[in-house]
C-alpha cells in the first residue's frame, strides 16, 4: 500500500474515476481503416496499408471485433457464469471485456486472445496453460485470475458473417476471467498526469518488485512488463494498491518457431520497444533480469516522463536499447545519486550486471526509501 502525498495526483485519479463513464467512446471509429494484418490504424481515406500492402477494411469488419466477440461471448458456455457487459479495449495481446459473475455478483474482466494470435491448436492450449501458471500466483501485488480455458469454435461463429471465407477456421478461443481492476493503469497516468516524482516512482516499484519476486520463486517470469499492465487502485482513505497484470501471457509470443508474426506493428519483435531488453532483442533470450530490465525503463520514465532509450521511432528505441548509453537523467530533477545508479544498474546491457534478483532490488530501494525518511 502507498499513502498518496501528492495531492494533485490524487486528484487526478478522482477526476478520472468520475469522469469514467464520460471517457471517449471505446469502439472504434468506423471513419478510421484499419489494416486486417498488423492491426494499423489510418484515416478514412487510405486504402491500402504502407506497411503490409493489405486492403484496409472498416474497424468492424475486422476479424473479430469487440462488438461480434462480445455478441459471441453472451451466448458461449462462458455465459452459465459471467454476464459479458461491456467493451473495456484492445491490446496488443487480449480483447477485454467488463462482465460481471453470476455466483458472486462482483465485476470481472474477461480477456479474449486476440483472433490473429489464436490461430493454432497446440499454442492456445499453451496460453492457458501459462495463464494457469499466473493463475497459481496469489499475492497482494498481482492481479487475482478466477479461471481460464478455451471457449469452443468461438472465432468460428464470431466471424462467420464478418468474414464468410474464414468460416471453415474454427479454433478454440482461450480466455481468461479476473479480477475488475477499478483503478488506472500507470500508462494512463503518465499519459494524462506525467511524471510521478522520486519517492512515489519508488513506492510504486517496491510494489512491483514483491509481485516479481513472488513469480520469480516459482520461476515464472513476466516477460511483458510494462506501465499498462501496472494498475493502481486507489482506497477511500488515499493509499494506493499496485496490481500486476499478465503475467507470463507473453510466453506464447515469446516462441519464435511456433509464433505467427502479425503480433506488433515492429515486425518480428513482440512487446512494446520501450521495455524490451537487449537479450531478447538479440537472443530472443529472457529471464528473471529482463523483468528488472523493464522496470528500470519503467522506473526511469515515471521519473522523467520518458523512455531511457527514446528513439525516433520504435526501430530506432530498439536499436538504442542494444547499442546506446541511457540518456542521463535531467539535472533540474535532482535525482538522488543512489536512485539513479540504482536505475541504471537495473537497465545495464549485461544482465549479470544488473540486480541478481528482485528481493535484492527491494532491498535496495527499501534503504532508499528509509533514507528518504530519515532525510
Ligand atoms: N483486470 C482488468 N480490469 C479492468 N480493465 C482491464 C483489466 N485487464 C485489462 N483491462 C483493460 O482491457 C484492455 C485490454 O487489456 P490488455 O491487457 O489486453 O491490453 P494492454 O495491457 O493495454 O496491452 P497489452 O496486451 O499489450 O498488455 C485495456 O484497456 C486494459 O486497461
Ligand atoms: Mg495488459
Amino acid at each position: 500500500m502507498i499513502t498518496i502525498k501528492h495531492e494533485s495526483l490524487a486528484e487526478f485519479i478522482k477526476n478520472y474515476e468520475a469522469n469514467a463513464d464520460k471517457q471517449p467512446e471505446q469502439f472504434p471509429d468506423q471513419n478510421e481503416r484499419v489494416c486486417p494484418d498488423c492491426g494499423t490504424r489510418y484515416p478514412g481515406n487510405r486504402t491500402i496499408c504502407s506497411i503490409e500492402g493489405t486492403v484496409l477494411v472498416q474497424p468492424m469488419q475486422r476479424l473479430g471485433q469487440p462488438l461480434v466477440l462480445l455478441e459471441a461471448l453472451k451466448e458461449s458456455e462462458l455465459a452459465q457464469r459471467y454476464v459479458a457487459r461491456a467493451y473495456l479495449g484492445m491490446g496488443l495481446l487480449c480483447s477485454g471485456f467488463e462482465g460481471l459473475s453470476i455466483e458472486t455478483v462482483e465485476p470481472v474482466a474477461i480477456k479474449v486472445l486476440r483472433h490473429e494470435l489464436a490461430d493454432d491448436k497446440k499454442t492456445n492450449a499453451r496460453f492457458v496453460i501459462e495463464a494457469q501458471m499466473w493463475q497459481a500466483l496469489k499475492h497482494r501485488n498481482i492481479a487475482s485470475v478466477l479461471e481460464t480455458g478455451l471457449i469452443p469454435e468461438l472465432v468460428a461463429r464470431a466471424t462467420s458473417e464478418q468474414i464468410p471465407w474464414k468460416k471453415d477456421i474454427a479454433y478454440d478461443r482461450p480466455y481468461i476471467v479476473m479480477e475488475h481492476l477499478k483503478g488506472i493503469n500507470l500508462k494512463t497516468v503518465l499519459q494524462g498526469y506525467g511524471p510521478l516524482g522520486c519517492e512515489l516512482t519508488m513506492r510504486i516499484a517496491v510494489n512491483v518488485l514483491e509481485g516479481l519476486h513472488c513469480a520469480h520463486k516459482q520461476e515464472i517470469v513476466h516477460r511483458d512488463l510494462k506501465p499498462s499492465n501496472i494498475f493502481l487502485l486507489p482506497d477511500e482513505a488515499g493509499r494506493i494498491e499496485v496490481k500486476v497484470s499478465d503475467f507470463g501471457l507473453a510466453a506464447r509470443m515469446f516462441r519464435q518457431t511456433e509464433w505467427t508474426p502479425q503480433t506488433t506493428k515492429t515486425g518480428s519483435v513482440y512487446g512494446d520497444p520501450s521495455y524490451l531488453s537487449p537479450e531478447y532483442l538479440i537472443e530472443q533470450k529472457t529471464s528473471a533480469r529482463s523483468d528488472i530490465y523493464a522496470l528500470g525503463c519503467i522506473m526511469y520514465e515515471c521519473i522523467s516522463g520518458k523512455s531511457p532509450f527514446a528513439g525516433q521511432h520504435e526501430f530506432h528505441t530498439m536499436i538504442r536499447h542494444v547499442k546506446d548509453r541511457p540518456d542521463a537523467l535531467p539535472k533540474h530533477l535532482e535525482v538522488p545519486e543512489l536512485l539513479e545508479k540504482t536505475i541504471y544498474r537495473a537497465i545495464n546491457k549485461e544482465p549479470s550486471s544488473r540486480f541478481d534478483s528482485a528481493e535484492h532490488m527491494h532491498a535496495h530501494l527499501g534503504t532508499l526509501l528509509t533514507g528518504v525518511h530519515a532525510g
